[in-house]
């Protein structure tokens, strides 16, 4: 009998392993650029902190199982409830404003399909203890440099930013109540998914005979992708009192973030979008989302501000904004637009080996040079120099140590270029010496 893997989980031979590998050194090299530290945090956690936490959409994806104490417990399918528990819980003596980092593998048990499997990697970004927009744009910036460090430039990728504050004083103006509001964004955030006359069904239960009418400015809305046009259609809204101050204080944010933005060089990159609401229960202001810039396939990544997670945690009240950007959407973009290389992995140097007192020799000298670092093979079983050779050759390797019995008794070791086929003689005393020359020059 054979065992398949279980759908949507993947197998890394070597060779996906170093595409896989290309991936993770780019995120880790831009998030240290940035300064952000890297933590990490369990793969499963009590089913409760993602209950309400998260958001209906995410609960019904869960892995989750009982375990053999009768605990209730998931596979985590996102890592920012576990994140803002490990900020809650040392809150007050990390220093802010708090830059952190995660590489790790999240589970979520949706149909395996393009861009979405159940078992996938997400480079997570975040930031603790900073309330303005300056915090936001750090993080959007990242994002941005991100996908730079892999190639994509302003043709390949967008940023779609939108504003869950905006939104609820949108909704204000329309006479919402918070409860409805968070109904209605729900419908709002799945706009491009369904059929229109769907949505106004949905919007009916809210509003009545209102909804046609509500869905119509909710898509002039949904249409706005410039910033004068935005202040506009706030100034226009019926808001009165301390929701138009709100909604002026507001509009400064944008203006802040939006020239943060412009002075990191992340601005052609973005694209305002209020169709961006996010389905995660959690999120209180910017939100924003990595696509192709066709506009085709599922995100690249998303994000946003979530203020009142870390509190509803058990920690302090603190303000937080962060990303998430997964590997499946992105090496599918990155494959095509042929800018995943090809990775081999060559020795530096491998052995050639006469007889048994020549195989210690070899593998003294292999245990030298890899403590350094140098990459070194030999033959596990003894085979005649022809065969060896071979495998020589096959193997890539830059250099053929070859040990004969002759060479042993002057101390030397034979080096041969598997390239140019030009040899000569190192004394095995001056072989850690000699090697970095070889390998820059090569034999002459
Ligand atoms: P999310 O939008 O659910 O956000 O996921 C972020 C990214 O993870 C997506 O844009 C996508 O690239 C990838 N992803 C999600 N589900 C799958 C899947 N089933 N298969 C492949 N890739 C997937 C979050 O997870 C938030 N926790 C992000 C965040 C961090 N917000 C604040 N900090």
């Amino acid at each position: 009998m054979q065992f398949e893997t279980l759908p949507g989980f993947r197998e890394f031979y070597p060779e996906s392993c170093a595409r896989r590998n290309h991936v993770f050194g780019r995120w880790r090299r831009v998030a240290k650029a940035f300064n952000f530290l890297e933590y990490d945090a369990p793969v499963l956690e009590p089913l409760e902190l993602y209950i309400e936490k998260s958001g209906e959409e995410i609960v019904g994806q869960l892995f989750n199982f009982e375990d053999r104490g009768g605990r209730a417990v998931a596979l985590r399918p996102e890592m920012t409830p576990s994140l803002a528990r490990l900020i809650g819980a040392k809150a007050n003596s990390l220093k802010r404003p708090v830059k952190w980092f995660n590489i790790g593998e999240h589970y979520r048990y949706e149909r395996p399909q393009k861009g979405r499997l159940r078992a996938f990697y997400q480079f997570n970004a975040d930031i603790f203890g900073e309330p303005g927009p300056a915090a936001d744009a750090e993080l959007i910036a990242l994002l941005c440099q991100t996908l730079q460090a892999f190639g994509l430039n302003a043709s390949d990728f967008k940023v779609r930013l939108s504003d869950r504050d905006l939104w609820l004083l949108m909704l204000a103006a329309e006479g919402l109540d918070a409860a409805s509001s968070a109904r209605v964004l729900g419908i709002i955030d799945k706009l491009e998914r369904t059929e229109r006359s769907k949505t106004v069904e949905k919007l009916a239960a809210e509003l009545g005979d209102e909804a046609e009418a509500f869905l119509e400015r909710v898509e002039a809305a949904t249409a706005i992708r410039d910033f004068d046009a935005l202040r506009a259609y706030m100034e226009n809204l019926p808001l009165e009192g301390d929701l138009a101050s709100e909604a002026r204080a507001r509009m400064a944010d944008w203006e802040d973030l939006l020239r943060h933005l412009k002075a990191a060089g992340a601005e052609d990159f973005m694209q305002i979008d209020l169709g961006i609401v996010r389905g995660l229960a959690y999120y209180t202001g910017f939100v924003f989302e990595a696509f192709e810039a066709s506009g085709e396939g599922r995100a690249l990544a998303g994000g946003g501000r979530y203020d009142a997670l870390v509190k509803k945690l058990g920690g302090p009240d603190m303000p937080a904004v962060g990303f998430a950007m997964g590997d499946v959407t992105l090496v599918d973009l990155l494959d095509g637009k042929s800018l995943m290389p090809t990775y081999v992995q060559r020795p530096d140097f491998i052995a050639v080996i006469g007889g048994a007192p020549e195989r210690d020799a070899a593998l003294a000298d292999a245990a030298q040079l890899r403590s350094v670092g140098y990459q070194v093979e030999y033959p596990l079983k003894t085979q005649g120099f022809g065969k060896q050779f071979k495998a020589a050759n096959q193997s890539g390797a830059r250099f053929a140590l070859i040990y004969g019995g002759d060479e042993l008794a002057r101390g030397v070791v034979k080096v041969r270029d598997l390239g140019s086929g030009e040899e000569v003689e190192i004394a095995r005393d001056q072989l850690l010496q000699q090697v970095p020359g070889l390998l820059e020059g090569g034999l002459s």
